[in-house]
């Protein structure tokens, strides 16, 4: 084994044990509203990889009335796990009856919004206004804390300005509250998805952290996975946009970056796009299946040189069944970038 090598192995982080939770390896998938959904986990888990899977964000105050067996938020199939559960409150008067629609759910992890830049989602202090109003951010972590022996987390962004002072306070207020990990989605608030992940501010919040740190932001490759490893020394990855276009994208990571025992298999896009159509169809009321679609082959549609064509074609679908038609005619046009790559491609 060369220096180079060794020097590697001896820094890549292990898996993550938080209270009765192993995060192995420490591969999660990041909360995403409208992709982080039953139908998508089940074929990343397929593939392999993930230490710890999400659901999109769950609105604390409307979570209680949601029914595990019919929502498109809580469809969850067996095999899906170990599943985190994201809460999206501006208050800690919600999280109680929050937490306890989440044991009932048989949740392995609870996770805390205080990322989400959304206007929409700003206008009532929810998300990153959270990180605006500290004392409101302790007393939901606090009520969470108190609700619940479940592995907590939290997720948040860089804050609204380069203050490395006030970051590092928050994160620390985070850990005295009882927060078992924290993921830090390496931009500051307003910052768009196209700008360059800073994934150097994670290194310095690690350093005064006593928590496992995840990092997030930017990563759609192994090298990327390794460079941010390496840059933010962080405890572990999440990944958000990179899973949902390559959803054997973990199985890649674990077995390049953390020497995971994967087995390795072929991927045949149609046979990725069509068993999560069937997921939808077969777990999903009519409803809730046409935009679930639309979103995710927005996404998958990148593994194609002239993807944005099936993107389109689909999102201007009217029915599953003229999305599904649609989207096999283009595979069939695009045969040669369909045809099956033989392990896990990169
Ligand atoms: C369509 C979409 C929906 C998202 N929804 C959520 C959400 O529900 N909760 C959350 O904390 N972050 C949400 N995010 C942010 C992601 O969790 C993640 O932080 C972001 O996409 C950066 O990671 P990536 O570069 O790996 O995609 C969303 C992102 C996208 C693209």
């Amino acid at each position: 084994m060369s220096m180079k090598a060794e020097t590697n192995e001896q820094a890549r982080p292990h898996a993550i044990q938080i209270r009765n939770l192993r995060i192995d390896p420490p591969l999660l998938l990041a909360p995403m509203a409208g992709l982080s959904h039953s139908a998508l986990r089940r074929i990343m888990v397929g593939f392999g990889g993930v230490g710890l899977l999400s659901t999109e964000m769950l609105s604390a105050r409307r979570l209680p009335t949601e029914n595990p067996r019919i929502s498109p938020y809580l469809i969850r199939t067996e095999g899906e796990g170990p599943l985190s559960y994201q809460l999206l409150t501006s208050t800690d008067n919600e999280i109680g009856r929050a937490i306890d629609k989440l044991h009932a759910c048989e949740a392995d992890a609870v996770d805390l919004n205080m990322g989400c830049p959304s206007p929409a989602v700003g206008r009532f202090g929810a998300g990153s206004m959270l990180m605006e109003q500290p004392d409101v951010a302790r007393r939901i972590v606090a009520e969470a804390r108190r609700r619940t022996a479940l592995p907590l987390s939290a997720k948040i962004r860089l804050g609204s300005e380069a203050d490395s002072e006030k970051l590092k306070k928050f994160c620390a207020m985070l850990e005295d509250e009882g927060a078992d990990m924290i993921t830090v989605h390496a931009r500051f608030t307003h910052e768009p998805f196209a700008r360059n992940p800073r994934w150097a501010y994670i290194a310095e919040i690690k350093d005064c952290m006593h928590i496992p740190v995840i990092a997030n932001g930017g990563i759609f490759s192994a090298e990327d996975a390794e460079k941010c490893l390496r840059v933010s020394g962080a405890d572990g990855l999440m990944l958000g946009r990179g899973a949902v276009i390559k959803p054997w994208i973990f199985a890649e990571i674990a077995k390049t970056v953390f020497g995971s025992d994967i087995t390795e298999r072929a991927v045949f896009l149609p046979d990725v796009y069509a068993a999560f159509v069937e997921a939808l169809i077969s777990d999903y009321r009519p409803i809730y299946r046409l935009g679930r679609l639309k979103e995710f082959t927005h996404y998958f549609a990148r593994n194609y040189k002239f993807g944005h064509s099936l993107a389109t074609r689909v999102q201007s679908s009217g029915s599953m069944e003229e999305a599904r038609e649609r989207a096999g005619a283009f595979f069939a046009n695009n045969g040669e970038e369909s045809r099956p790559c033989v392990g896990i491609p990169g």
